[in-house]
């Protein structure tokens, strides 16, 4: 245990192998983002220098998961690496059935598929994109149940993920017999990353039980989540992590996850719960699209990176890193006059865009011009969340979001303080020059899910083609 005297929070690992960064030039990158069509998905990741993208499955394994790996059996069922996959979940998450997926949207397609449809409606705090995508599929409603506060991006609490209790109770008290589960998402990645408390679980819990609705929890990022719980909850600082995670689990009937995010691996998921039928169900369903049921959508190789991840994850060193290192940035971000969503998640931090670009108009890409201008100064790839990703409605037109954002997703364990120091440089360097940075505007876009392969012309700019109208 380090002197906690020492302010200087260090990475709790040395490196072991390195993958090299290519250097590259301001004028390389600027022919780079236009050939992409100034979309940051449609670059090559070599061109990129710091990648923040997301952290989802983006991190480093450790030596001894790369161990696991050659421990991989592929025998096609009842492998050991199932079997120790199986007892690394339920050791942290002890439902009765476990369901290995190849990543945590297969959880939730089996899941909706079984318990969802019209007439049906699923509340959330707030859904992620293919939780969201995945209930509506099916025909039912996702309603998101955010704790009041929660919207205004300048001013979250020390649990801004939550869900509104009193929203919630009502929601199933006028929809008796249609709400087959109630979700909650740890942390709540659509809503700035922020955590959601062991009271608030424990109040959707009562809430569940007086309707007779199951609860499930997202738990993508469980042990972010219950870091958070033992740092700000009042009488949770002397706890084990992993006895927080295990009363989060207690509290809930079954679980969607992406291996991706808290299981510290590259690819994998799994969906948990205690109802038998519930549980044959979704095996059926898993053998059509996934596999058999014990490895589901992996190799054994995959089962065992992720059970040697679960170990890892819950280690208070790890964690007091990992969360420190998503606040030195964001605070370091506000000390130089940038404007973040307060207080920095657990995964990413958020820049309002719209508060440091307001001379261009949210229907004129504040993010994008951001996230645009930081790769092209620094080599740094980013997410718009703002009105590209959220702004098309499904009548065809177009509003601006709640927010523009730009998304910091930080890897784990994957860069050092001293990239964390360029990233804050560049930003700096950005924000200086905001006043100068143009809009942007879309010349060609796909039906859905524009955000991924839009292309864009920035306003004024030599390169500007006429705008392509599609056909929905
Ligand atoms: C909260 C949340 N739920 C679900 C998912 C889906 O997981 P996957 O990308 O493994 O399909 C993600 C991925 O980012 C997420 O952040």
């Amino acid at each position: 245990m380090l002197r906690m005297s020492f302010r200087t929070i260090i990475e709790p690992f040395r490196i072991h192998s390195v993958e090299p960064l290519r250097m590259t030039t301001e004028a390389d990158r600027q022919q780079a983002v236009r050939t992409a069509g100034y979309n940051l998905f449609s670059l090559r990741s070599q061109d990129v220098l710091i990648d923040l993208l997301t952290d989802s499955g983006t991190g480093a394994m450790s030596r001894d998961q790369w161990a696991g790996i050659q421990h991989g059996d592929e025998s096609y069922a009842g492998s050991p690496s199932w079997f120790r996959f199986l007892e690394s979940v339920q050791d942290l998450f002890p439902f009765k059935h476990v369901i290995p997926t190849h990543q945590g949207r297969a959880a939730e397609k089996i899941l909706f598929t079984a318990v969802a449809g019209p007439g049906k409606a699923v509340p959330n705090n707030t859904h992620f994109d293919t939780t969201r995508a995945n209930v509506e599929f099916t025909g039912a409603e996702a309603v998101d149940l955010v704790a009041a506060g929660g919207g205004d991006p300048s001013a979250l609490p020390a649990f801004g993920g939550n869900m509104d209790i009193e929203r919630l109770d009502a929601f199933l008290r006028g929809r008796p017999g249609s709400v087959p589960v109630v979700f909650v998402t740890v942390t709540n990645n659509s809503h700035g990353g922020q955590p959601v408390s062991l009271a608030n679980l424990r109040d959707v819990r009562a809430v569940c039980d007086r309707h007779g609705v199951p609860l499930f929890l997202d738990a993508c990022r469980f042990a972010e989540n219950a870091w958070f719980i033992r740092e700000r909850e009042s009488g949770q600082q002397s706890r084990e992590v992993r006895d927080i995670v295990r009363e989060m689990a207690s509290l809930a009937d079954g679980m969607t996850m992406s291996a991706k995010k808290d299981g510290l691996a590259n690819i994998g998921g799994w969906l948990a719960m205690n109802d038998d039928e519930l549980a044959a169900t979704c095996r059926n369903l898993l053998i059509l699209t996934e596999g058999f049921p014990t490895y589901g959508g992996l190799a054994g190789r995959d089962l065992e990176a992720i059970a040697q991840g679960l170990e890892e994850v819950v280690q208070h060193d790890y964690l007091r890193y990992r969360i420190r290192s998503t606040g030195y940035l964001g605070e370091a971000l506000v000390r130089l006059g940038v404007p973040i969503v307060q207080p920095p998640g657990g995964h990413a931090v958020y820049i309002d865009a719209r508060s440091l670009l307001p001379h261009i108009p949210p229907l004129r890409y504040p993010g994008q011009a951001l996230a645009v201008a930081l790769y092209e100064t620094g080599g740094i790839r980013s997410c718009e969340v703002g009105t590209v990703m959220f702004g098309r409605q499904s009548d065809g037109s177009e509003q601006p979001a709640e927010a523009d954002l730009v998304r910091l997703a930080i890897p784990r364990r994957t860069y050092t303080q001293s990239h964390m120091d360029y990233v804050i440089e560049v930003c700096g360097e950005v924000s200086t020059r905001a006043a100068e940075l143009p809009g942007y505007r879309i010349v060609e876009e796909p039906p859905m899910l524009r955000h991924f392969t839009a292309r864009f012309a920035p306003i004024g700019g030599d390169d500007e083609p006429p705008a392509i109208t599609l056909d929905r």
